[in-house]
């Protein structure tokens, strides 16, 4: 098997099967759950190229000398990718919002995390102080088929910046998210 094959046949047979529009918060977390010892893996064979590029829009908006007071809490963190992206570009005040258990156990692991919040987005308990950021980094069809989050998750974010809780800075496509697939980043700034 070529690398492109068996790149796809482990996108195909890894998580894409698993996942449809209809699939319940619940059911999403065990997906998750259960392919949490694999994802790291998986995003290396895949070229996996959605933190870094998150890494990099943050670090731009903060200078170095910075980095080490803001905030930054990754919503959706999964294993803490972005994270440690982060953490290597000299932020050392992250947080994470992860509701998967077996993600989350790997997230820690890291040690690049200081709060992390076992939950879904929305929920409530995690916070961000004023001037902090918040970062979202997620498969796009995913955004735009699910329907937990197509409509609702970004009315939900336009609600939070038109009461003035948070700006958003950056909203963007990243190209090869996996496999060629594109991710969607949003990046906000708390008032
Ligand atoms: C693709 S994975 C990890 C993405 C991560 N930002 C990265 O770049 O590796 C998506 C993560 O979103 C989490 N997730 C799914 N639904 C969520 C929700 N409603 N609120 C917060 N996180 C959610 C899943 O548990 C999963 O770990």
């Amino acid at each position: 098997m070529d690398k492109r094959n068996e790149k796809d046949e482990v996108s195909a047979s890894w998580i894409l099967d698993r996942i449809n529009p209809g699939i319940s918060p619940t059911k999403l977390i065990g997906v998750y759950d259960e392919i949490c010892s694999n994802y790291d893996k998986n995003v290396v064979i895949l070229d996996y190229g959605g933190p870094s590029t998150a890494a990099e829009e943050i670090a731009n908006m903060v200078p170095e000398k910075k980095r080490q007071q803001v905030r930054v809490l990754d919503v959706a963190a999964g294993t803490g990718l972005v994270g440690c992206h982060l953490h290597k570009k000299g932020f050392t005040n992250i947080d994470a919002l992860e509701p998967s258990e077996g993600m989350m156990n790997i997230l820690k692991k890291t040690g690049v995390y200081t709060l992390k919040y076992q939950e879904f987005i929305g929920t409530g308990h995690s916070t961000v102080p004023k001037g902090g950021l918040v970062v979202i980094l997620m498969r796009l069809e995913f955004f735009l088929t699910l329907d937990e989050y197509k409509d609702k998750m970004e009315n939900f974010m336009d609600r939070l910046e038109k009461t003035n809780v948070w700006r958003k800075e950056v909203k963007k496509t990243v190209p090869n998210f996996y496999s060629g697939k594109e991710g969607i980043l949003f990046i906000y700034r708390v008032l």
